[in-house]
């Protein structure tokens, strides 16, 4: 972070210092940071988990997205406005797909719009999954996790109704076989039903949970469904990791087609690497630098954490993430020379703080921040020119967040090149049940 935030400043110095050799119309200057935004990025190498790149893996994963049968009895049933997946009660109603919708992954289902409607509401907008993997250490809106498997694994038991046992005692009845060709590990038998000690395994048991029935298994029973937990989410995470968008015109635009965007869209990027100071937190190829701030989001809507305990944000998680089994630091990753909890501490900096998102294909992921409450670009950019909102938010926003001064022009030129960042959408073959394809 540091190292980029010197860009900015360093840029205008630049910018305004000469303009020797210009690339359709930009300085030497501002086309080096506009062209460090391409090209489109690919899923970003992921060591802890042996199986991000194996194709059967990946199949099992998506199998397993679209696999409504593991989750939970729905707490908040459709009432015909909202959106639900069913009435109260039922079970077996909720997939990873009923929150990330479409070609874009998103959620355009829960209503009313902004967060998201699976068992029960859930505090935060759904994001895209489209290019998730190219994100290298945090995930979610607040890094809960600082890896995709281990992010994967918290749907189920958070938003699905699900447990640890129930998830693995799932895998046993319908999809051992492929289970165990892709993993080269054989779930304990106890785990069906007939078996005389299936008691082992309670059928619905999660250290989370207060009942105590995880604390009746034994050491070695609970690792063994740790680890058949842990690779549900590695199966989950080799499908996620081939939801890679192609590139956008934008990426043309660098590549030397002078055509593919708009000179409204050129007149943005230079705003973006200019004077509205984006890049210096949406950097590089995936447009974020991956690091928590406080924007000043104000929680705005029916079912976001509002007065007096805002979202805490960024700093609301460390202390839950840092005990988590499945993050790098956990025994289930697969490489501990990867470690991105490693100086992580409880900042109460981080109060309000939430990971800045990537920008691309942001026209088609709406709506917009982690409370979902803004519906178009323009809005967003008119947040930014604002400064952020003043009040109703926890934490102090950051010294970027300043009023920007842009033009009504300025801020359709902003937007024109937000739009030019929409790539080609993931192929269709990987939006559907591979079981019913
Ligand atoms: C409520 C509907 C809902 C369901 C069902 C759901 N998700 Fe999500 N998903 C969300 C929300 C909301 C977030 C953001 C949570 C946060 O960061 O606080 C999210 C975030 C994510 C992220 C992180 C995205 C990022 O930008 O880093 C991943 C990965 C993910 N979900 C995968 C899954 C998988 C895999 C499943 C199924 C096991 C699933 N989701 C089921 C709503 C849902
Ligand atoms: C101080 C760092 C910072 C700066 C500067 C910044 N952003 Fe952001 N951006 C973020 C963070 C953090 C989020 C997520 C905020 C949230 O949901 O609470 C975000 C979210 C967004 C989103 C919403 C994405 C989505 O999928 O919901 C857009 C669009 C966006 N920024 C565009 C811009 C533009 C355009 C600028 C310049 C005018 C800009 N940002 C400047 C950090 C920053």
């Amino acid at each position: 972070m540091e190292k980029l935030r010197w860009w900015v400043p360093m840029a205008l110095v630049l910018a305004c210092s000469g303009d020797d050799g210009l690339v359709d119309g930009f300085t030497q200057a501002e086309w080096e940071l506009v062209s460090a935004l391409s090209p489109a990025p690919q899923a970003a190498p992921d060591p802890t988990n042996k199986f991000a790149d194996d194709p059967a893996a990946a199949t099992l994963g998506q199998r397993l997205f679209f696999d409504p049968g593991y989750s939970g009895p729905i707490k908040i049933g459709d009432d015909g406005t909202n959106g639900g997946l069913g009435a109260a009660g039922e079970s077996g109603k909720v997939s990873c797909r009923s929150c990330h919708l479409g070609e874009w992954m998103i959620d355009d289902r829960s209503r009313p719009a902004g967060t998201s409607l699976a068992i029960d509401w859930f505090f935060r907008n759904s994001p895209t999954l489209v290019n998730v993997a190219t994100y290298e250490k945090w995930f979610g809106w607040v890094g809960f996790n600082d890896n995709l498997w281990g992010k994967s694994l918290i749907p189920a038991e958070f938003v699905m109704g699900t447990t640890r046992t129930g998830i693995v005692r799932y895998l046993y009845t319908k999809h051992r076989a492929e289970y165990e060709a892709v993993f080269g590990v054989a779930l304990p038998p106890e785990l069906d039903d007939a078996h005389p000690e299936t008691g082992r395994f309670p059928s619905d048991a999660t250290p989370l949970a207060a009942d105590g029935s995880w604390s009746t298994m034994s050491a070695a029973d609970q690792d063994a469904v740790n680890l058949a937990y842990a690779n549900f989410g590695k199966a989950l995470a080799a499908y996620q990791r081939l939801l890679i968008s192609g590139p956008a015109p934008f990426d043309r635009y660098i590549a030397g087609e002078t055509a593919a965007i708009s000179a409204s869209a050129k007149r943005g990027a230079r705003l973006f690497i200019g004077k509205a100071a984006c890049v210096a937190c949406h950097a590089g190829p995936t447009m974020s630098d991956e690091e928590f701030h406080v924007t000043g989001v104000e929680q705005v809507g029916a079912h976001v954490l509002g007065a007096p305990d805002y979202d805490p944000g960024r700093f609301g998680a460390i202390g839950v993430y840092t005990g988590w089994d499945f993050s790098t630091a956990g025994k289930y990753n697969d490489d501990p020379s990867v470690n991105h909890s490693v100086g992580v501490t409880e900042d109460p900096a981080l109060t309000g703080a939430f990971r800045t998102k990537g920008l691309r294909n942001v026209a088609m992921t709406g709506p917009f921040m982690h409370t979902g409450h803004l519906s178009s670009l323009r809005e967003v950019v008119e947040f930014y020119n604002a400064g952020g909102a003043s009040s109703g938010f926890a934490g102090t926003k950051d010294p970027l967040m300043v009023p920007l001064n842009l033009s009504e022009g300025e801020i359709d030129d902003l937007v024109a090149f937000l739009e030019s960042l929409t790539g080609t959408p993931v192929p269709a073959e990987l939006l559907q049940d591979p079981a019913g394809a």
